[in-house]
């Protein structure tokens, strides 16, 4: 790979980047050890990946995958996500004769057990494995707890995503979340004698536009309110050339203040097609002034990943050009951008 200054050097927050096993090997393993303090499991680390067909719960080798690579290098590992609305299998939702849950007392409680098992089973491999939270040998440092619970739209007054968990549970679902990933993460699997190892996270996209913004501000204040165990408010910030780039800076400015960190979870940045010089360059001074935001935030910024190593393992990739790195390992214009180097006219 390039001899070039890491990213992790330039900045005064840990950055990372989500990967699968992929980056694990090879040149890929070391342009991200390179430049990257954190890692993120793209996909394995969410409900679904934790279960076989039979609703077992055998968690994914990408996962361990990931855990073990961080150790082995002194990585970070952020987890995503224990609780979602995508990505879970349909069986959380359904009693054992295979029927939609209801909304009774019964039907509530399997569910909220259903939610705990899963959050005590998932804390209990990445401790027994890798030993408790907190202790020098497990790499996990933080969790999205909840992931895309607001509403896209401005319909309901409490501004909540209309899903499985809100259908059946309410508003509680979230509390609940926060609560059993509390105790189990930073109670029943931490090293005796740490200060709650592992930072817990609201997690959503959007939030660099008022509505989003609004009704998250809005919901986190209510848990706050209510006493809720969250540490952090995440932000993905999957944005595109044409997202002013002082939206990100008041997305980070409208949750100061509330006692909480913050995180950039899923930064990525299309360009549009067709992908010309000219737009790369332009990403490169995006990334410039977004990292120089973050720089900013420093105080009150857990850390930034990047949702993805090079362009062509990027979900977005068919927007243009998303990512920092080539295909190639090459770094692109938004490398210089990140590390504030002189980018091209
Ligand atoms: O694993 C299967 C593989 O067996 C199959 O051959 C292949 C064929 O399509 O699909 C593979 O699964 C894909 C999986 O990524 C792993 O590559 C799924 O189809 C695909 O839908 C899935 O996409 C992921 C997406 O979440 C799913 O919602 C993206 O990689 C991942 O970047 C994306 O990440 C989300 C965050 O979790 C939350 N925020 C938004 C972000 C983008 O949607």
């Amino acid at each position: 790979v390039e001899d070039l200054t890491p990213i992790q050097d330039t900045v005064d927050f840990p950055v990372g980047v989500a990967i699968d096993s992929r980056e694990t090997t090879g040149t890929a393993a070391e342009l991200l050890t390179r430049h990257f303090k954190q890692v993120t499991s793209e996909n394995y680390m969410k409900p679904e990946a934790w279960y076989d067909a039979n609703g077992t719960f055998t968690p994914n080798p990408e996962a361990d995958t990931l855990m073990r690579f961080a150790q082995d290098n002194d990585l970070n590992v952020y987890g995503h996500t224990l609780v979602w609305h995508s990505q879970t299998p349909a069986w959380f939702f359904q009693n054992d004769a295979g029927a939609a849950l209801t909304t009774s007392e019964r039907d509530r409680s399997i569910l909220r057990n259903r939610m705990r098992t899963h959050i005590f089973a998932v804390a209990e491999h990445l401790s027994d494995t890798y030993g408790p939270f907190g202790s020098a040998s497990n790499p996990l440092s933080a969790f999205d707890v909840v992931n895309e619970v607001v509403s896209d739209g401005n319909d309901n007054a409490d501004g909540l995503r209309r899903s499985e968990w809100f259908r059946i549970l309410g508003e509680e679902f979230i509390d609940l979340a926060f609560t059993y990933a509390d105790e189990a993460f930073n109670g029943e699997y931490a090293a005796a004698g740490s200060d709650r190892p592992i930072t817990l996270f609201i997690n959503d996209y959007n939030t660099e536009q008022s509505g989003k913004q609004a009704r998250l501000l809005a919901l986190v204040q209510r848990m706050l309110e209510r006493g809720t165990p969250v540490d952090g408010v995440g932000h993905q910030f999957h944005v595109s050339l044409s997202t002013p780039v002082t939206a990100l800076e008041a997305a980070l400015s409208a949750f100061e203040g509330l006692g909480l960190t913050q995180a950039v979870t899923e930064l990525d940045v299309t360009t549009g097609t067709p992908v010309t010089q000219a737009k790369l360059v332009e990403q490169g001074y995006y990334y410039r002034d977004a990292f120089r935001i973050f720089q900013d935030h420093t105080d009150d910024l857990f850390s930034v990943t990047i949702w993805g190593l090079t362009d062509g393992r990027s979900w977005r990739n068919s927007s243009g050009a998303p990512l920092v790195f080539t295909d190639a390992f090459a770094a692109k214009p938004a490398y210089y951008g990140i590390v504030d180097a002189e980018l091209p006219a």
